[in-house]
């Protein structure tokens, strides 16, 4: 598989999040799946059958790990839990670990949300060194993901897409984009989510998230139980025809429709993948008419 030219990261191509009412069906009937992601915590065990199951998943996919409780912003990482997600990384190989971009634990004590930093260059320095820290025991790149918000800090120093960029940089990582969580905090904030496309550093980009959400009345909520909507592809459409063909992942994770239905969503995405390369090829066209 060719390493994406911007960032250095393998193109694996389009994947689906592993939940347990599709196991039968993956393993039942083996549908051309370009690779899954699988939520490191629910593998992080000795021994029993989820581990069985991933061991036959990773006999015929290509697995990559997300995790939600290594708290890149909390005070300190937990040496235990890093122990036994290296394990997992040995088991499942995969060519990275991604995390969001968030505090949830103090002093052993675990809320258990991916709860939102202030935007202040001193937390960007304390969560890149996190960062740097857990791919230095990990062995494989470390890659952030912005989490949506539903509250703001009085001490931020900058946006948020400033901030991201400041963390990435500092750690020298990558990022994994959620651009679904991008558009649910630019309503409930009121921002241009171009903006902050266009306010990182997108070749760092190693994977994109996208996902469904609902509208309440006052607010967005990240809610992952929709087919994904218009304006979110569209700016998944803005991040391709920027950095070109990414990992790509739909996270479908409440009211989780038959495995067929979620993965038809998630091949929509190579609609613009196409698209981006019928422009590409009509430019080349039109530049060499104009040499010839
Ligand atoms: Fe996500």
């Amino acid at each position: 598989m060719p390493a994406n030219r911007h960032n250095g990261f393998t193109d694996l191509g389009i994947g689906v999040g592993l939940r347990v009412p599709h196991y039968s069906h993956i393993l039942g009937r083996k549908p051309a799946v370009d690779w899954f992601e699988i939520i490191s915590e629910n593998f992080m065990i000795d021994a029993g059958r989820p581990l069985r199951t991933l061991d036959l998943i990773l006999e015929q996919y290509a697995v990559v790990q997300h995790g939600v409780s290594m708290y890149l912003g909390s005070p300190r990482l937990n040496r235990d839990h890093l122990k036994r997600l290296k394990q997992l990384v040995r088991r499942t190989k995969t060519p990275f670990v991604s995390d969001h971009l968030c505090w949830g634990s103090v002093d052993g004590s675990y809320s258990h949300d991916l709860l939102p930093l202030p935007y202040t260059f001193a937390a960007a320095r304390h969560v890149a060194a996190r960062v740097r820290e857990a791919r230095d025991i990990l062995e494989v790149p470390v890659i952030v993901e912005n989490v949506s918000s539903y509250a703001e800090f009085h001490a931020s120093e900058m946006s948020e897409w400033e901030f991201l960029a400041e963390v990435v940089e500092r750690a020298d990582c990558g990022m994994l984009l959620d651009v679904n969580n991008i558009y649910v905090s630019s309503r409930n904030h009121n921002f241009d989510p171009f903006d902050y496309l266009n306010g990182v550093p997108l070749e760092r980009v190693g994977q994109v998230h996208i996902a469904g959400h609902t509208k309440f009345e006052r607010y967005i909520l990240d809610t992952h139980d929709h087919p994904v909507l218009p304006t979110v592809w569209r700016l998944y459409a803005h991040v391709v025809s920027r950095i070109g063909p990414v990992n790509t992942l739909l996270e479908w994770d409440a009211r989780i429709p038959p495995f067929e239905e979620v993965h038809r969503e998630a091949l929509k995405a190579r609609r613009f993948l196409r698209d981006l390369e019928t422009q590409r090829s009509e430019n080349r066209k039109s530049a060499q008419t104009v040499t010839a």
